[in-house]
């Protein structure tokens, strides 16, 4: 059983990763949700994820509201992608319970403190400012931290956000730096990887299928994903960015790696938040693990089998 903690922005691809995690209580002792601006504004990705949580009646798993903006930049949205909501069109309510006092940043920093080095995983799918602010709060914790399992960057596939810069990392590109040169172990689940992984028609139709009230909501989330896929991109398939990072976590056999140095540009206007992947190293001696390659049908049959349950 690995301990997590799930930082995140909810975020429609946000959503459907935390129902992946939920339905996994063998697997993954989620320790504590922390939220933070991203998608939407820190307000609504708290109760978002609280919605989410009351959904998969996962109400024992506490949420922590963390940063309301990145560390130097002004927070920029991406509602266009996420509904106004930020959960696309799930019908909304006001979540029975809310979230738990103590400041995300501070949460993490204490809990991976207050555990055994290498015990706690963390699982990042928003952008990284609520760890970089708790590296800065304890800068022990990067010795303690399990693997960091991210979804940001992009190399091959160029940005989503820019031409070269992909969402997270764009979005508070310092917190990226912090995160990525403090020689904390990490995982990167960039556009490379989840670009692979898509929720076409089938895939979509085998969750609908589904009478559970997770995947009830999380097809809902995809169909939605898949019109604005359509519409501004022009693909069929929306891409399941975030999802990969528990998928990740539950069956890392899915996925191919390749050891690396990474490096985010913050200062270029032009290239901001760009990741620069360099494979030409020494491996034995990377922190970074970069994802090339996924199972995509595999990454679909761990969804809809756990939605299920
Ligand atoms: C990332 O950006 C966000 O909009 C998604 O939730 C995902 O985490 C993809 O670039
Ligand atoms: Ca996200």
């Amino acid at each position: 059983m690995k301990k997590i903690i799930f930082d995140c922005d909810p975020g429609v691809d946000d959503a459907v990763a935390l129902f992946l995690a939920f339905a996994s209580p063998q697997d993954l002792d989620i320790l504590a949700i922390t939220t933070v601006a991203g998608n939407v504004a820190a307000d609504l990705t708290a109760r978002n994820a609280a919605v989410i949580r009351q959904i998969a009646g996962r109400e024992d798993v506490p949420i922590h509201a963390g940063a309301r903006a990145p560390l130097i930049r002004p927070p920029f949205d991406a509602g266009a992608f996420h509904g106004e909501s930020g959960l696309g069109d799930l019908p909304l309510f006001e979540p029975a319970k809310g979230v738990e006092p103590g400041h995300a940043a501070q949460v993490i920093a204490d809990l991976v403190m207050n555990h055994a080095p290498g015990e706690i995983t963390l699982a990042v799918t928003g952008p990284f400012t609520n760890l970089a602010l708790a590296i800065r709060l304890e800068p022990d914790i990067v010795e303690r931290l399990g693997p960091v399992v991210v979804m940001g960057g992009a190399r091959r596939e160029g940005g989503n956000i820019t031409a070269s810069a992909e969402y997270n990392i764009w979005a508070d590109p310092h917190a990226a730096d912090i995160v990525f040169s403090s020689g904390a172990a990490c995982v990167v689940m960039g556009l490379d990887v989840t670009h692979q992984v898509r929720s076409d028609p089938a895939r979509t139709a085998a969750i609908a299928a589904v009478d559970t009230p997770a995947a009830r909501a999380s097809a809902a989330l995809l169909e939605f994903s898949n019109a604005i896929e359509r519409d501004i991109v022009g693909g069929s398939g929306a891409p399941i960015h975030d999802p990969c990072v528990v998928a990740y976590l539950l069956a890392p056999q899915l996925f191919t790696l390749r050891p690396c140095e990474l490096r985010v540009e913050t200062a270029s206007p032009l290239t901001l938040g760009h990741t620069a992947v360099e494979f030409r190293i020494d491996p034995t001696a990377a922190r970074i693990q970069w994802a090339t390659g996924a199972d995509a049908d595999g990454v679909f049959a761990l969804l809809t089998e756990r939605l299920a349950r």
